[in-house]
């Protein structure tokens, strides 16, 4: 249990709060590169600010403030030009730094004068890895955009899949540092769905299958560079033989990356701070190919939503995420955790919060947080372990792969690439 003024300080991302502070030192992803290159304008909210990203004519992005210093009027209206996003009401034009660089009228009543240069607006780094574009609003020098695995793995195929979700980020992290929730709120709950017993009153897609459950036994937790590896063992049942710690359950583990990702199977979830309330949740995905295959090009990495809500407001829960979503988003815009009773299943939850309370205060003190990278050979690429490798075998690589999402636009492709290899 938290007091009010704990659940305050980990929730809390605004400017000039301890953990808004800590967020702003790491970059953060905020479109896939497609969205950019179908409408030139996005409206983002990053960390309790609202800004606005966009690709000009030269292929530069920017990420710059959402309203006009003019008028103040939504810069997301702008218009993109060879160096520069201009504001449609009365032309002023910005660059990537968010300095104005043009005053049309003013510059006629003034040729020589210097208004322009005294105009700045907020604006902060952006970067492009893996078909995906990241955000950078914390201190100088910005630490190097950390090249996972997924992002520079060959031979793969991506897809980026966004859901916009009406709660605090934390909500989200936590259920990472829950391993018996998988049991419960995947395993039992799918099968309550089917059961004529349970919840048959609930929407589901026709070809939803029963989960094969398998009981926790143990649960544990470490720190490691990157983050927190979970292990866990899971007890022997009907037709299974369970694990021990003997088993890659436990002695891989599974990485949550601090602050705020999640890899599971191919894929890495990303919870995004917007605000306080709102948090985008980005899946980037990359499906390695059976062996002998080549990808097939992508021009440009597919984005798609992944629905929380059905159109009358209720939780999807028919899948995987959109079950772990409900969770989430049923907690409340911020969850009240002084209101809550922890258990023995919630030490891992216990340890992430201790781990972000450490961290905020480094951050407080101006030192290096952890999980940042500022030496390009280590960067080249950040190689993650887990309890099964993607890609591993082909067997085990079709099952990660048939763990993506059903509403992605590449699986159906890739699981034919899989069906045709595996014959
Ligand atoms: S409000 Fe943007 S140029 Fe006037
Ligand atoms: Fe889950």
């Amino acid at each position: 249990m938290l007091t009010t003024t704990e659940n305050e300080r980990l929730t809390q991302v605004g400017p000039g709060t301890p953990m808004g502070e800590l967020f702003r030192r790491y970059w953060h992803p905020i479109a896939a590169t497609g969205e950019l290159a179908e409408r030139p304008t996005k409206s983002i909210r990053l960390l309790g600010e609202d800004l606005v990203l966009y690709k000009d004519r030269s292929g530069t992005y920017g990420l710059i403030g959402a309203l006009c210093p003019h008028r103040r009027v939504d810069l997301s209206y702008g218009i993109p030009e060879e160096h520069g996003l201009r504001c449609m009401y009365h032309g002023w034009m910005f660059d990537e730094t968010g300095q104005c660089i043009e005053q049309p009228f003013e510059e006629t009543v003034h040729p020589d004068g210097r208004f322009k240069e005294k105009v700045k607006t907020t604006a902060y780094p952006v970067q492009e890895l893996g078909g995906v574009l990241l955000a950078y609003m914390g201190p100088s020098p910005a630490p190097l955009v950390p090249r996972w695995d997924l992002f520079v793995w060959e031979n793969v195929v991506r897809d980026v899949g966004v859901t916009v979700l009406p709660c605090n980020w934390l909500q989200c992290m936590e259920n990472s540092l829950d391993p018996v929730h998988v049991e419960w709120l995947h395993g039992y709950y799918t099968n309550s769905l089917l059961d004529p017993q349970g919840r048959p009153d609930i929407p589901k897609r026709p070809n939803l299958e029963p989960w094969r459950v398998r009981q926790h036994g143990t649960i544990s937790f470490d720190l490691f560079d990157h983050g927190i590896i979970k292990r866990r063992t899971f007890k022997a049942g009907p037709g299974d033989p369970g694990t021990t710690t003997a088993d890659p359950e436990w002695t891989s583990g599974h990485p949550i990356l601090f602050p705020n990702i999640l890899r599971v199977g191919s894929s890495f979830e990303y919870r995004v701070p917007m605000d306080d309330t709102h948090t985008l949740h980005l899946v980037f995905s990359a499906y390695a190919m059976p062996p002998g295959v080549t990808a097939p090009v992508q021009e440009t990495v597919p984005h798609y939503e992944i629905p929380a809500f059905a159109e009358d407001g209720t939780c999807i829960v028919d899948y995987t995420l959109g079950q772990d979503m409900m969770a989430w988003s049923t907690q409340g815009p911020i969850a009240r955790r002084e209101l809550e009773k922890l258990g023995q299943s919630d030490v891992g939850i216990i340890l992430f919060r201790k781990l972000l309370h450490d961290q905020m205060d480094l951050a407080a003190r101006g030192e290096e947080v952890m999980n940042t990278f500022r030496d390009p050979v280590e960067n080249q690429m950040l190689a993650l372990f887990q309890e099964y490798q993607p890609g591993g075998d082909i067997n085990r690589a079709n099952l990660w792969v048939r763990q993506g999402s059903q509403y992605s636009p590449v699986v159906p492709q890739v699981d034919k690439i899989y069906a045709d290899a595996l014959g």
